[in-house]
């Protein structure tokens, strides 16, 4: 089977400097695949080149990154407008950051649904409560009503993760998604992703430094290092069988 998103030697530098380094990796479908590495190794660069939401600063120079058989970098600036939230969900390292403090929570997840549906807005609201109820948000009333600091750290995780999935995308992207949130709410939110992915068939990229996260999670995982994959394959493989030097270090680390 074809894999959803398929990256070929996809470079991306800064002055002159090389960030991401003949980078390749697949995400296959209803599969997760986990981008490993340390501080500063690339990760939420390689997410924002899928998303060409790169810091101008930042120039893709060659390579393909294919969803579905569409080379995303190909596309005008108006089609992947239509690809970021559609075809491509994302959740980020800070939901307060990823919600406008000024409109509520209601508001904001519709905007996807009247962004990229031709729901009407009765079936919109009914939705919209059916996605909250899948992330394990009670009182969707409320929630739908309350501006983003209303709500607490946990909750707005999961309201940005019903927001990601509003609609129902071929790949979520996930950048360090638990970061910000305490320990025991990192294995809830961990907990809800794998629900999701197993309910609806996910295809999913999950970026993070935590490798129990990968294990957890992924079928296959790609180590980064400077920019370089050191690594890829099967995650039980790579776990008990570490070829790299960098990638040892890392599961060591982890136990
Ligand atoms: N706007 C920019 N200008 C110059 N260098 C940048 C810019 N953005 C990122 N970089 C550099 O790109 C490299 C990769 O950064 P990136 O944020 O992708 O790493 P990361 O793996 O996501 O790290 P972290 O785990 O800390 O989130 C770093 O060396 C960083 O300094
Ligand atoms: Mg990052």
């Amino acid at each position: 089977m074809k894999p959803i998103l398929h990256i070929q030697n996809l470079n991306v530098s800064v002055a002159n400097r090389l960030l991401i380094n003949n980078l390749g990796f697949d995400v296959k479908a209803e599969k997760v695949t986990a981008l490993v590495g340390g501080s500063g190794s690339g990760k939420t660069t390689i997410g924002l080149s899928i998303l060409q939401l790169l810091n101008p600063a930042l120039k893709i120079q060659s390579g393909k990154i294919i969803l579905s058989g569409v080379n995303l970098l190909s596309l005008a600036e108006h089609q992947m407008r239509l690809v970021r939230g559609k075809d491509i969900g994302m959740v980020f390292q800070e939901p307060l950051h990823a919600f406008n403090p000024l409109f509520q929570i209601g508001f904001q997840i519709d905007e996807v649904l009247r962004y990229h549906t031709q729901l009407d807005h009765p079936t919109r609201i009914k939705r919209m409560q059916e996605l909250l109820d899948l992330v394990g948000l009670p009182d969707p009333e409320r929630i739908l009503r309350s501006y983003p600091h209303q709500l607490s750290g946990g909750m707005r995780q999961r309201a940005m993760i019903a927001q990601a999935i509003a609609a129902g995308p071929k790949l979520l992207i996930a950048d360090e998604p638990t970061s910000s949130l305490d320990v025991t709410l990192q294995a809830k939110i961990m907990e809800l992703f794998k629900k999701l992915q197993k309910e609806l068939g996910l295809s999913m990229l999950l970026i993070t430094h935590d490798l129990a996260m990968a294990q957890y999670m992924a079928d296959d995982i790609v180590v980064l290092s400077q920019g370089e994959v050191v690594e890829q394959g099967a995650c039980g493989h790579i776990m008990n069988f570490p070829k790299d030097d960098y990638t040892k270090k890392l599961i060591e680390a982890t136990l």
